[in-house]
């Protein structure tokens, strides 16, 4: 046997503990392999979570602005309402409210602060005129037409309902006087089931091609009963003559504006008239045509101002007729020339031949309105001219962006040409 020397121990000792470091060794990197993966999980899983969550959040971005916009339009801006109390608060319904100026009244009437139900069966009106009323607690928009009987309860109805341009009235002159005149009876009907007052939008049309100058009250009109415009002339002189049948008859509460030429935004693209076709004319650089010399008269109030003298009528003890309009009179080409400078326009002014039945001169004799009303016109014209043009530029757009704008389908054409109104 040979016996373990030193040396042999030494040796011995000496592999048992590089052994042991190697074991050791072996150890540290098995360990630092472990964690080295489980860093790398972790990181690779680190990065993994930040791009789903970079996916998550790249999916719902667009989904947080719809949420904000949905909210937005939940707490809808209207604007400023006034509170009143019950006493004062009134229930007020308005025939042809979606029109141009029945949606300047249900704008008035909201901001004073009473509660407006608006009725119209969309033949010129547009909800977009009303659309800013929508889900107020004071509004109700309703799709009826009057010539229909309407079982509401109301304080007062101011009842607009009747196409008022020429072209929109010539359209369908049957539906015209059906709606001048079965609608302001049902009006009426309403009125007196429930002690309502009503308010009739008639016309200066009533005084025709007029032989006085200016216009007023006790003047009874020089109109053809069998003329073109006779739907609308005779079905507004008839439904002033219900009015009056009603109140002697039944005792219901009226009051009847004789409305001059009135213009303002929310006008119809193709009202027609004059101050819409020059506005327009001017816009698209056409020519502003003129009918005849140019010396024709005619005086346009602000639809503010008429608005204005709506109330005050509504709310006054006058029961006979009442003119609104403004009697600053200019020529056709005095605002032909006016409205080529505001708008800025190069358009020429062109000179057709003279129109059919045109009414040399028109302006309303407002003595009456000032004297019991205390109302006259207060927008000055060119400040108004400047608010339509305006209005007018803004509708040309949208049409040039082919987006939609409603439009009442054009007159059947009758005998006789386009005259000034
Ligand atoms: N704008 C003027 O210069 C003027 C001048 C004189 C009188 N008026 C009278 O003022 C009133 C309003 O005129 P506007 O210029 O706002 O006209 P508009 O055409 O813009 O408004 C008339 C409204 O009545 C609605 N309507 C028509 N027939 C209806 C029916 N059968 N049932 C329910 N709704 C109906 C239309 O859809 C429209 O919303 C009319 O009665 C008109 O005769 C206006």
């Amino acid at each position: 046997m040979v016996s373990k020397g030193p040396l042999l121990r030494l040796l011995t000792a000496i592999n048992r503990r590089r052994m042991k470091l190697l074991v050791g060794l072996a150890f540290v990197a098995y360990v630092a392999s472990v964690w080295g993966n489980f860093v790398n999980m972790r990181s690779l899983q680190e990065n993994g979570d930040q791009k789903v969550e970079s996916r998550i959040e790249e999916a719902v971005a667009p989904l947080r602005e719809k949420i904000k916009d949905l909210e937005k339009s939940f707490t809808q801006k209207y604007p400023p309402v006034k509170f009143l109390s019950e006493k004062d608060r009134k229930r007020i319904l308005i025939t042809g409210g979606a029109g141009f100026v029945g949606s300047h009244l249900t704008d008035k009437l909201m901001m004073d602060g009473h509660e407006v139900t608006v009725v119209d069966n969309f033949f010129t009106g547009r909800k977009r005129n009303v659309e800013h009323w929508i889900g107020h607690e004071n509004f109700e928009l309703i799709n009826h037409d009057v010539v229909e009987p309407l079982y509401i309860e109301v304080d007062q109805i101011y009842h607009l309902a009747s196409p008022a341009s020429p072209p929109n009235y010539m359209y369908n002159p049957i539906k015209t006087l059906k709606t001048n005149t079965i609608g302001t009876l049902n009006m009426l009907g309403l009125a007196k089931r429930v002690g309502a007052r009503l308010l009739l939008a008639s016309t200066s049309e009533v005084y025709g091609d007029p032989e006085v100058h200016p216009q007023n009250e006790d003047y009874w009109g020089h109109v053809n009963p069998i003329g073109p415009r006779a739907c609308y002339d005779e079905g507004k002189r008839v439904a002033e003559t219900m009015c009056y049948a009603y109140m002697k008859q039944e005792g219901v509460e009226v009051r009847v504006a004789r409305i001059f030429n009135t213009f303002g935004p929310r006008m119809h693209m193709n009202d027609g008239r004059v101050v819409s076709n020059f506005i327009l004319q001017a816009l698209q650089g056409e020519p502003l045509t003129v009918y005849g010399s140019g010396t024709q008269t005619r005086a346009f109030q602000y639809v503010s101002d008429l608005v204005n003298g709506l109330v005050a009528l509504m709310n006054s003890n006058v029961s006979s007729p009442v003119n609104l309009g403004n009697p600053e009179e200019h020529t056709i080409l005095e605002f032909a020339q006016l409205i080529k400078k505001l708008v800025g326009s190069g358009s020429e002014i062109q000179f057709l031949s003279e129109a059919q039945d045109d009414p040399q001169k028109r302006k309303p004799d407002i003595k009456k309105a000032k004297l019991l009303l205390g109302w006259e016109p207060v927008v000055p014209l060119e400040e108004g001219l400047n608010k339509a043009i305006h209005y007018f530029r803004k509708e040309l757009e949208y049409q040039a962006n082919n987006q939609y704008i409603p439009k009442p389908k054009p007159a059947r054409m009758k005998k006789g040409r386009t005259r000034h109104n």
